[in-house]
C-alpha cells in the first residue's frame, strides 16, 4: 500500500475550486440558491436531494414563487412529463392558507410511473436551477438509507449535469457503478434492504428508455462520487471495494449537523441521554493517508484556525453545514432562522444529540420553545405518517413487502411488527424537516405540522459573522470568514 502520498487539490471536472464545500443539508435547506450562491463565491455548493420531488409539487402548489420552477421545467428534455406534472401540482394564486397541500404517493418498491417521472424531474430542476448561468462547481446529496427513490434521483440531476454526489447515512457502495451505467445508457439496478428478507432477495429497476424518448436522452456525463464517513474501517472497506471510483472522502465529525454516525459504543449516554463519543470513533486520518484518495473534513470547521488545522492535517477542504444554514442564503424558514442565529449569539442555543430520528441514527436537535423539541409540542402532536421517506420495508409472512416507521402511530407500527419501545420519543422528520423549510403541512382542525432545527453543535462563528443578535450574513460572509479573509 502506498504511504503518505502528496494528494492534490480539489479540481472538479477540471474546475479549481476554493477549499470549502457547503454539505448538502436536507429538508430544502441547501436549496438551489444556497448551493448557487457558494459556487459563484467559488466554493463547491451541494443541494440535497431529500425528498425533493416533494418539495416541488408543494412549491408548485405555493404558486412557484418566482417562476424558476416554471424555467427549469421548460428546460426538462422530455417535456410531454413536465407539462404533465405542472399542471397536475401548480395552483396560480398559490393555495388557500388553510388548504392541505396535495403530496404525491409514498415511495415503495413498486412506484407509478407517475412518481418515477415527477422523481426524475424534480432532481433534474433542483441542479438545473442551481447551476443556470455560471460554470461553478454544483453537487448533490443523498441519505443512503432512503434507497427507494435514488436511481430515478441520480438521472435526473445527470439529465442537468450534476459535477458531484456525496452520500452518507448508511453505506453507499452501490453508487459508484450505477452512476457509470447511467452516465453509459445502461439499464440499472439497486438492492433494496427489507428486513427479515435475504440481502439480494429485493431490488427496484430503472431503465430510463422505458419512461423517456431514447432519442431524447443526451449524452450523460458521471459525477464525481465522495462518500461521506465516520470511520476509518469504513474508509478502507470503500478504498478496496470501490478502487478507482472515489473522487475524495468527506470525513464528518460528531459535531456536524443532521444526522451523526452512531458511535461505537452504542449503550452509553451521559446525563442529557447523548451518546458518548470517544478516542475510538475518530477517524485515523494517518491510515486514511495511506489510501491515495483526498479527503475533507466536515464537523467543526467554520473558523479560519480550524479550518487550517484541516489543511494542515492533509485535507483538500473543509466541509460546513450550520454557518450556511444560518446564513440569509438557505432555506431554513427565515422566523425559525432569525430566532436560532440570535439565540446562538446570546449563548442560548442548545443542542443536543438526540435519539428522536426514526432512522436510528443520532440526530442533532436545537432546543427552541415552541418546536417539536418543546416537550409540550411534541405531546400535543398527532402521529401520523404520510410522506413516508423514512419507512423501513419489512417482509411479511406472506413473502409481501410491508412499510413501517417507528415514528408512526405505535398500534400500527407495533401490528406491522414493529417494537413498541422503539417508537418512544421518535420524531416524524418528513414533516418537521418540511416545516423547517416553510412547506408546513396543515391538518384537520388548523393544525399545522411544527418544525424541528438540526444544528452542529459548534456556532461559535456567529460572533464573527453578526454584531448584534438581529445582524445577518450571507454565504459570501461565511466563505470569506471561514478563509480568513475577514475577521
Ligand atoms: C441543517 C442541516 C441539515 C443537514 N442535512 C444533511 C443531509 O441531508 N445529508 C448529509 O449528508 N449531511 C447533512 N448535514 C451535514 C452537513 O452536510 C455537513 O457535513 C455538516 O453540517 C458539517 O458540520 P457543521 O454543521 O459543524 O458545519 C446537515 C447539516 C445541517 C446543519
Amino acid at each position: 500500500m502506498k504511504k503518505n502520498l502528496v494528494l492534490s487539490p480539489l479540481i472538479i471536472k477540471g474546475k479549481h475550486s476554493l477549499p470549502v464545500i457547503q454539505g448538502g443539508m436536507g429538508v430544502r435547506i441547501s436549496t438551489w440558491q444556497c448551493a448557487r450562491a457558494v459556487a459563484l463565491t467559488g466554493g463547491i455548493g451541494i443541494l440535497s436531494g431529500t425528498a425533493i420531488h416533494i418539495i416541488i409539487a408543494r412549491l408548485l402548489q405555493l404558486g412557484d414563487p418566482g417562476g424558476h420552477l416554471k424555467r427549469a421545467f421548460d428546460a426538462f428534455p422530455f417535456q410531454e412529463t413536465a407539462k404533465k406534472m405542472y399542471k397536475k401540482y401548480f395552483i396560480s394564486q398559490g393555495k388557500r392558507e388553510d388548504e392541505k397541500f396535495r403530496d404525491p404517493e409514498m415511495f415503495s418498491l413498486s412506484p407509478s410511473r407517475e412518481l418515477i417521472e415527477l422523481t426524475v424531474l424534480a432532481n433534474f430542476a433542483e441542479v438545473f436551477l442551481a447551476k443556470e448561468g455560471h460554470d461553478g462547481i454544483i453537487g448533490i446529496n443523498y441519505m443512503e438509507k432512503i434507497q427507494m427513490p435514488h436511481i430515478y434521483s441520480f438521472f435526473g440531476a445527470m439529465l442537468a449535469g450534476v459535477d458531484i454526489v456525496t452520500a452518507g447515512a448508511g453505506i453507499p457502495i452501490q453508487f459508484p457503478s450505477i452512476l457509470e451505467d447511467l452516465a453509459e445508457g445502461k439499464a440499472v439496478e439497486y438492492r433494496i434492504d427489507v428486513t427479515g428478507a435475504a440481502p439480494r432477495e429485493f431490488s427496484m429497476q430503472f431503465d430510463p428508455k422505458d419512461f423517456f424518448s431514447p432519442h431524447a436522452i443526451p449524452k450523460l456525463s458521471k459525477p464525481d462520487f465522495f462518500p461521506i464517513i465516520s470511520s476509518t474501517v469504513l474508509a478502507k472497506t470503500l478504498a478496496k471495494k470501490l478502487l478507482g471510483k472515489i473522487k475524495g472522502f468527506v470525513i464528518e465529525k460528531s459535531l456536524a449537523g443532521g444526522h451523526n454516525a452512531p458511535p461505537r459504543d452504542k449503550k452509553s449516554f451521559n446525563e442529557r441521554g447523548e451518546p458518548i463519543y470517544g478516542p475510538k470513533d475518530e477517524v485515523d486520518l494517518s491510515v486514511i493517508k495511506t489510501l491515495g484518495i483526498p479527503y475533507i473534513l466536515a464537523g467543526g470547521y467554520s473558523n479560519p484556525e480550524k479550518a487550517n488545522q484541516a489543511f494542515r492535517d492533509g485535507a483538500v477542504a473543509i466541509q460546513a453545514g450550520t454557518i450556511f444554514q444560518y446564513s440569509e442564503d438557505s432555506g431554513l424558514d427565515p422566523r425559525l432562522r432569525s430566532i436560532a442565529k440570535s439565540m446562538a449569539f446570546q449563548g442560548k442555543l442548545d443542542v443536543l444529540t438526540s435519539g428522536v430520528s426514526p432512522t436510528g441514527y443520532p440526530f442533532k436537535i436545537a432546543l427552541i420553545p415552541g418546536t417539536l423539541s418543546d416537550p409540550a409540542v411534541y405531546v400535543n402532536r398527532p402521529r401520523i405518517c404520510d410522506l413516508g421517506f423514512l419507512r423501513e420495508p419489512y417482509k411479511k409472512e406472506d413473502g409481501s413487502v410491508g412499510y413501517r416507521c417507528s415514528a408512526e402511530p405505535i398500534n400500527a407500527y407495533v401490528k406491522k411488527g414493529g417494537k413498541e419501545e422503539d417508537c418512544q420519543d421518535k420524531v416524524c422528520l418528513c414533516t418537521c424537516l418540511m416545516a423547517n423549510a416553510s412547506l408546513s403541512q396543515r391538518r384537520a382542525e388548523g393544525y399545522i405540522e411544527p418544525p424541528l432545527v438540526t444544528s452542529g453543535d459548534d456556532t461559535s462563528f456567529i460572533h464573527s459573522l453578526m454584531s448584534g443578535p438581529d445582524d445577518s450574513y450571507n454565504v459570501e460572509d461565511a466563505i470569506m470568514f471561514i478563509l480568513g479573509k475577514i475577521n
